[in-house]
């Protein structure tokens, strides 16, 4: 049977406990929180004083707090790249018969992520500090110009993006809420918190499919994670560019502004590679091929590999002055 066949047949047969799946790492809607829940009431009579609340505690946050934030939100807006991405992969199918089992997930992660994007987006209207106009133009061009995560349409390898992704939006809105509380900004910081719960119950769903996969086809599934870490894992955040440019270096220096205030560090993408090893005990699966013991070897040393490489960064001190926030009205 060709590779191809058998990952179909893995999915097929994982595609089995599909609604555990849902039930387990998913919330119905109507016990889900909402955007709404966190921000100000435009049908209430107070929503004007909210709304000037929230303007006067943003005033506090610094230039790379804001970067960092609206880079996150348009990562978060290109949502239906990942949907369409995805709908891709083999074993998923959202055409025959209103769509396979994988495409329900699909669709219901969709609908909870679909929330970041609008709460972030909505608080970022409202805070005044941001030129939204300019975010608006940097998400269309994200979702215009799509992108290659370097997947393919192969399950194994997708799992692997998204387990590392999840976990390292987690990692970023979970740091973002720890610094709006520095800032007095107790809101705010609960809405990130909120969204990196979220993130937090993705990953777990995304690394179970995993952890099946090791069961039922090892060789497979290592040769896959070492070909993910191998290319190294581009974010979605990588190809956004700012209006009016064509080729841009933008994620470079949003990721600098990042990895200036601590949000989201090479550190971090050193330590979630770790949490993925530990997590699959790649150090204990048996039954490999040459070929995948030889990635496992790969694999277990990487971690440390790639820390040494870190620690040799160096990242500019000064920032890159982005269109979608300008220092002068902060
Ligand atoms: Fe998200
Ligand atoms: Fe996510």
């Amino acid at each position: 049977m060709s590779i191809k066949n058998i990952r179909l047949e893995v999915m097929q047969f994982l595609e089995k406990n599909v609604d555990s799946f849902v039930e387990q790492y998913l919330i119905p809607v109507e016990k889900i929180w909402q955007p709404s829940d966190f921000l100000p009431n435009s049908e209430g009579e107070n929503f004007f004083e909210e709304v000037k609340e929230l303007r006067e505690i943003a005033k506090e946050l610094p230039y790379d707090f804001w970067v960092t934030l609206v880079g996150d939100t348009i990562t978060e807006e290109a949502l239906p790249t990942y949907e369409s991405w995805l709908m891709d992969v083999e074993g998923i199918d959202q055409i025959e018969n209103g769509g396979n089992g994988w495409s329900k997930w699909i669709r219901q992660w969709t609908g909870e992520e679909n929330r970041h994007g609008d709460l972030l987006n909505k608080y970022l209207y409202l805070s005044g500090r941001v030129n939204m106009r300019e975010i608006e133009m940097t998400t269309q061009h994200l979702i215009n110009d799509g992108f290659d995560i370097g997947t393919g349409t192969d399950p194994y390898k997708n799992f692997v993006y998204t387990s590392f992704q999840e976990l390292a939006t987690y990692v970023s809105h979970n740091r973002v809420a720890q610094m709006a509380k520095k800032f007095g900004d107790n809101k705010l910081s609960k809405m990130c918190k909120m969204i990196a719960g979220d993130e937090m119950r993705h990953h777990h769903a995304y690394s179970e499919f995993v952890t099946r996969i090791f069961q039922v086809d090892p060789s497979e599934m290592m040769l896959a994670f070492q070909y993910m870490m191998k290319q190294k894992i581009v974010m979605p955040a990588h190809f956004l560019r700012e209006s009016g440019q064509k080729i841009s270096s933008a994620f470079e220096q949003f990721s600098d502004s990042a990895q200036r205030i601590g949000v989201y560090t090479a550190n971090d993408y050193v330590d979630i590679m770790q949490k993925l090893i530990t997590k699959w005990e790649i150090d204990k699966i048996s039954n490999l091929t040459d070929e995948a013991e030889k990635a496992r070897d790969y694999l277990m040393k990487l971690p440390g590999r790639m820390a040494k490489i870190s620690e040799r960064l160096v990242i500019p001190a000064e920032g890159h002055i982005f269109k979608w926030v300008e220092p002068a009205r902060l």
